[in-house]
């Protein structure tokens, strides 16, 4: 089938591309490049450098005709919202509203759309489901809640479906420094080039890391089920910022100790997402423990392109060792 993916040559999206295409799907690929990577993109996909709020899109809606679109493309740097919030909104919301427009125009079956633990804001209870209130304390939690209403509205207005997929913090091979829950690749970064990181806070606020496999597995899932729903895409667990630190340490085989520093504004102090809806309506759960997750991503600053990013792929891999401090 023909698959429109938006932020293709991004971490996760490049992801879903290379596993759509794996198991046998067209694949068309709509990119500004703003903060996606060449070297991402599958080079079976078609590839169209297009700004998702440009109304040029609608040509490649003209020229394609996609029957699925998997919605990644997003302004996706925390500081860049905070310091232009008009901006985010415009790439996130607006132009969200500019790919379902001629989704609707275009005939297309269905939408999966990325949203983010961000639309849920401070934890009224721990863990989220998908019934806690949503009230994102950031801009560009607001940002990536409103498309979501738009896709209510527009599935009730026209016939057509969608899934919302709240992703948790995602990481794995080609994730950037600057998105949306990057302190992983921040602190990868950071250990492969013998420089020391910051932790914010005393280290004890808590995550839930997804590896990004099990984001594609979940992704390929909605082609097929859980339609007109809103899913949790997490681990269930929660792992504080100073556990993964002294993980990825002892992976790189470093001496760097963090760096503490003032907590930041609007930092979240725990947060974990409960994934039952995704076990039973899309018959998925997370295959990759954080530990082995820890290990494929830590090969790929080691190895870049071609390291594996499936845990079958890991046995027998090793880390180079040439990351000593
Ligand atoms: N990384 C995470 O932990 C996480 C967590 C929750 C949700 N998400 C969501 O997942 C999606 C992908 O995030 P990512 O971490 O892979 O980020 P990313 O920056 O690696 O990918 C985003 C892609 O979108 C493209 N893009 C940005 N603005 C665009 C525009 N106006 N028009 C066309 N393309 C544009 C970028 O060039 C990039 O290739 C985003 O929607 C994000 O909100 C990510």
């Amino acid at each position: 089938m023909k698959v429109l993916v938006t932020g293709g040559a991004g971490f996760i999206a490049s992801h879903i591309c290379d596993r759509l295409i794996a198991i046998g799907h067209q694949v068309i690929v709509v990119d500004n490049m703003s903060s996606g990577k060449w070297e991402n993109l599958n080079s079976k996909v078609v590839f169209y450098n297009v700004d998702i709020c440009d109304p040029g899109l609608a040509s490649v809606f003209e020229q394609e005709k996609p029957r699925v679109v998997i919605h990644h493309a997003a302004q996706v740097n925390v500081n860049r919202s905070l310091q232009n919030p008009a901006r985010d909104a415009y790439v996130n919301t607006v132009g969200s509203i500019n790919l379902f427009q001629n989704s609707f125009r275009f005939k297309v079956e269905k939408i999966i759309y990325a949203s983010s633990a961000a639309v849920y804001g401070e934890p009224v209870y721990l863990g989220m489901d998908e019934k806690h209130p949503a009230n994102p304390l950031s801009f560009y939690g607001i940002s990536k809640l409103a498309p979501e209403y738009y896709l209510h509205a527009y599935a009730s207005l026209y016939k057509f479906k969608y899934t919302i997929l709240r992703y948790s913090n995602v990481y794995g091979p080609r994730q950037g420094t600057e998105q949306e829950g990057g302190v992983i690749s921040i602190f990868m970064n950071n250990f492969a080039g013998h420089e020391e990181s910051i932790v914010f806070g005393d280290g004890t606020a808590t995550r839930d890391f997804i590896y990004v496999a099990d984001v594609v597995d979940a992704n390929i899932k909605c082609l097929e089920l859980a339609d007109g729903d809103t899913v949790n895409i997490s681990t269930n667990q929660q792992t504080s910022i100073l556990d993964l630190y002294y993980q990825i340490k002892l992976l790189f085989e470093s001496r760097l100790e963090p760096v503490f520093t003032e907590k930041r504004l609007g930092d979240i102090q725990h947060s974990y997402l409960v994934n039952s809806r995704a076990r039973q309506i899309l018959k998925w759960e997370p295959r990759v423990s954080l530990p082995t997750g820890l290990k494929l991503t830590a090969l790929y600053y080691n190895d870049g392109k071609n390291s594996p990013l499936d845990a079958q792929c890991f046995r027998g891999c090793h880390l180079a060792s040439q990351h000593h401090s």
